[in-house]
């Protein structure tokens, strides 16, 4: 089978450990990972984890996997870089998830702004109907932060977004699978089919 290809977007949203810990278990379950993060998010990163992630893009991506219990699998992008395959829907990749996803983030994909990548990849993922998943993290949230989530993001509801949080930070296993889109009603995930021999607890279909 194909390998998937995930693109893991990290805004500037407290709550950087999730989108690492994210990319961490894709790599180690054999995605393929194109990953990004804006300048906010680059240094709110900084600050949650000491990891630095800004500069030169080999040296980051260096610094990533210094930081991450992986060795290699990671395709590491600028934010500005709308040359990226990602930004285009032929070249599309299989979902993506913005994690952590600040209010200003989540505002501009509800409003179909653009700007940069990451808004450009989001948008790109909604008009060609493909998983789209943001993780957002603020509080206490005004009502412009709810509509925004209401608004044009329907894989952002609260339930969802609270059951990946919940998974991401979860230290049990996971088996990993391409499950059919229509079989992830339930959240994204569901009980185990546990494959033989695994000691996995749980499939993530997308
Ligand atoms: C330390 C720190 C923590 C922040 N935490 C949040 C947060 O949890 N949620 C949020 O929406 N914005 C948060 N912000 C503000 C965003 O980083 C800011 O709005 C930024 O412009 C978002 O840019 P981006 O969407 O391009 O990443 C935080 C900023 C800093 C410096």
């Amino acid at each position: 089978m194909a390998q998937k290809h995930i693109f893991i977007a990290l805004t500037g949203a407290s709550g950087s450990m999730y989108g690492l810990r994210l990319t961490e278990q894709l790599c180690l379950n054999d995605f393929q990972v194109t990953f990004t993060a804006s300048c906010s998010g680059t240094a709110v990163c900084r600050e949650e984890t000491g990891l630095d992630l800004s500069g030169d893009l080999d040296k980051a991506l260096q610094r990533l996997y210094a930081h991450l219990e992986i060795n290699s699998g990671i395709t590491l992008v600028h934010p500005d870089d709308l040359f990226c395959g990602a930004a285009s829907g032929s070249s599309a990749p299989d979902a993506m998830v913005i994690c952590p996803c600040s209010m200003g983030t989540l505002a501009r994909v509800a409003g179909g702004v653009s700007g940069n990548l990451i808004e450009r990849s989001a948008d790109v993922m909604l008009k060609e109907r493909r998983p789209l998943l943001l993780v957002p993290r603020e509080t206490p949230l005004s009502d412009i932060h709810l509509e925004n989530m209401l608004r044009r993001c329907p894989h952002s509801t609260a339930g969802r977004i609270q059951f990946w949080t919940w998974l991401i930070l979860s230290s049990g296993k996971y088996w990993i699978s391409s499950g059919s889109r229509t079989t992830s009603t339930s959240g994204g995930v569901r009980n185990n089919p546990e494959p033989a021999n695994s000691d996995a607890k749980k499939t993530i279909f997308y």
